[in-house]
């Protein structure tokens, strides 16, 4: 299953839905600027190119944010590059690989199931080795390694390179670990094995790790210290991508507004990048996740503005509408900062959308902060928005200085809130680009349909529209003539004025 796999740092799906109407968190709207094609996980194989003398195969199953996407690539690379090929079914592999996620309880909770799945493949195979990788491995390396779960090895993110020492030390049914964190470690070198990608759009890691420590964060504790990746090594993997057919990458980073590059050459910020970026080709668009709003400069929003080809679509996770409530999360900057920053993208990018992360119920918020995270939802706009209940997560600084005090029913009552609130602002939002057209990039076929396709506007929202002659990688005008919540519909426009039966089709 090749589908393409998009979704922010820090999201994982914890429930199994592409639509807006996800009852359990993190709700993700299609049209968010990196939700497309979801599935709860996702596993691979893939095509091997090595020449096995042991004739190891190995198969990742990933779990949590389109970072964890983007390092199985790397793995993926690593292992093809020392004698283990890619499996193309959990049952023809001797080695599987739970890339996993701790942002969330319940993300912990399926890799512990997960696990005891395999504990029993394990019986009836005893040749399969198990290993976890990812953020599960940095926090709980102790647990994981415990007898009782058959897990053979644990690799924390910036342990992949040593993978295939690991494995040579699990030969004789020893168990590995590193999980050690790396203050340089960017896998620069490693050109990812893209097995996520549908050939069209791919993601571009350009930096790791965070040091934002927002209280309820495990991200600085699972990925360790910020740093930035080679700008000569970004724009090479560009160019790369651009010459083997790609029309779209997305800058990766937990906060790339602090991308920051120094060399004799002098010094490369965020701006600087994506403008060496856009200027890789005219025709590549380019996108970039995620932006803290602290750091989210008028600078950034100038170049932003100034290349037709970076797409106008700004995700800028609030967290909470009220200031009491974000100093508590440590977040750095007060609701009216993030309005102001909210005009400024408007100021700069009028047709830009934007995009938010929401916690309810995070620890002491009371009603009427809830009600300020609402009010802000309304002034703000937002186009679409991940939303989430607030989950204490051990050793984090909320965890040590915040008791978890808000209950669990009025954590899903605020947390419905905001959802219904969303629902509308997406509504609203797709309802104003009837009329409009937009350059569609086709991503493939509607989920429901074969004779109709579907793709993305700049600003990132999906727009269903008749297949007629095009195919995956085209960029159609497609006139919006209806919509939902999470999707646009429309017709191409050069079919526009013939087109009143496919109207009716795609109301
Ligand atoms: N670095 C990104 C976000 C990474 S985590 C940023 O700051 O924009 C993705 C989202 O998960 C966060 O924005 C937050 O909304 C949510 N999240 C993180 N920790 C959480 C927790 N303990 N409980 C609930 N939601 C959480
Ligand atoms: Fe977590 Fe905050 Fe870093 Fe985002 S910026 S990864 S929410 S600590
Ligand atoms: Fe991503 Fe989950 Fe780690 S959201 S950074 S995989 S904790």
């Amino acid at each position: 299953m090749n589908a393409k796999v998009t979704f922010p740092i820090g999201y994982q799906l914890e429930s199994c839905a592409s639509n807006i109407k996800l009852i359990s968190e993190p709700v993700l709207l299609t049209l968010h600027p990196f939700g497309s094609n979801l599935d709860c996980s996702q596993s691979f194989g893939g095509k091997s190119t090595a020449n096995m003398s042991n004739n190891r195969k190995f198969y990742i199953e990933t779990y949590g944010c389109q970072m964890n996407f983007s390092d199985s690539e790397i793995v993926a690379s690593v292992l093809s590059q020392n004698e283990f090929q890619q499996a193309t079914s959990l049952e023809e592999a001797s080695l599987v690989l739970l890339n996993t996620c701790s942002i969330r309880d319940n993300a912990e909770q399926r890799i512990w199931k997960r696990l005891k799945e395999l504990k029993s493949l394990k019986k009836k195979n005893p040749g399969l080795q198990i290993g976890v990788i990812g953020c599960m491995a940095s926090r709980l390396k102790d647990e994981l390694m415990e007898g009782g779960l058959a897990v053979d090895l644990v690799a924390g993110p910036d342990s992949y390179r040593a993978l295939p020492s690991l494995l040579t030390n699990i030969e004789n049914g020893q168990q590995a670990a590193n999980v050690a964190l790396s203050a340089e470690e960017t896998y620069d070198n490693i050109e990812p094995v893209r097995f996520h990608s549908n050939g069209i759009s791919a993601f571009i890691s350009i930096m790791r790790g965070c040091e934002n420590f927002c209280s309820y964060c495990v991200v600085p504790f699972t990925r360790g210290k910020e740093r930035s990746r080679n700008p000569h090594t970004i724009v090479e993997e560009a160019r790369e991508l651009v010459s083997k057919g790609y029309q779209e990458v997305t800058l990766l980073g937990q906060n790339v507004n602090s991308y920051k590059w120094e060399d004799e050459n002098g010094l490369v910020g965020f701006p600087d990048l994506m403008a060496r970026i856009a200027e890789v080709s005219p025709l590549l668009r380019v996108r970039f996740t995620t932006s803290h709003p602290k750091d989210l400069s008028d600078d950034l929003l100038k170049v932003m503005a100034s290349y037709p080809n970076i797409c106008p679509a700004v995700h800028l996770a609030v967290q909470s509408g009220n200031n009491r409530v974000l100093k508590l999360m440590n977040r750095k900057y007060t609701r009216e900062w993030y309005l102001e920053r909210v005009a400024a993208i408007r100021h700069f990018i009028p047709d830009a959308t934007i995009t938010t992360d929401i916690i309810a119920g995070f620890c002491s918020e009371t009603e009427e902060e809830h009600k300020e995270t609402l009010s802000l939802m309304e002034e703000a706009a937002f186009d679409a928005a991940f939303m989430f209940r607030y989950s204490e997560r051990e050793g984090t600084l909320a965890s040590k200085r915040l008791p978890d005090d808000v209950p669990d029913e009025i954590k899903a009552r605020r947390l419905d809130e905001i959802i219904k609130l969303q629902q509308n602002l997406s509504a609203r939002s797709n309802r104003a680009d009837i009329g409009k057209s937009f350059e569609v990039l086709v991503e493939g076929k509607s989920k429901r349909s074969d004779d109709f396709l579907m793709g993305r506007t700049p600003q990132n929202k999906v727009v269903v529209f008749p297949a007629r002659s095009y195919k995956s990688g085209d960029r159609v005008w497609v006139k919006i003539k209806g919509s939902t919540p999470a999707t646009l519909k429309g017709v191409p426009v050069t079919d526009d004025s013939i087109s009143t039966s496919d109207d009716h089709n795609i109301r």
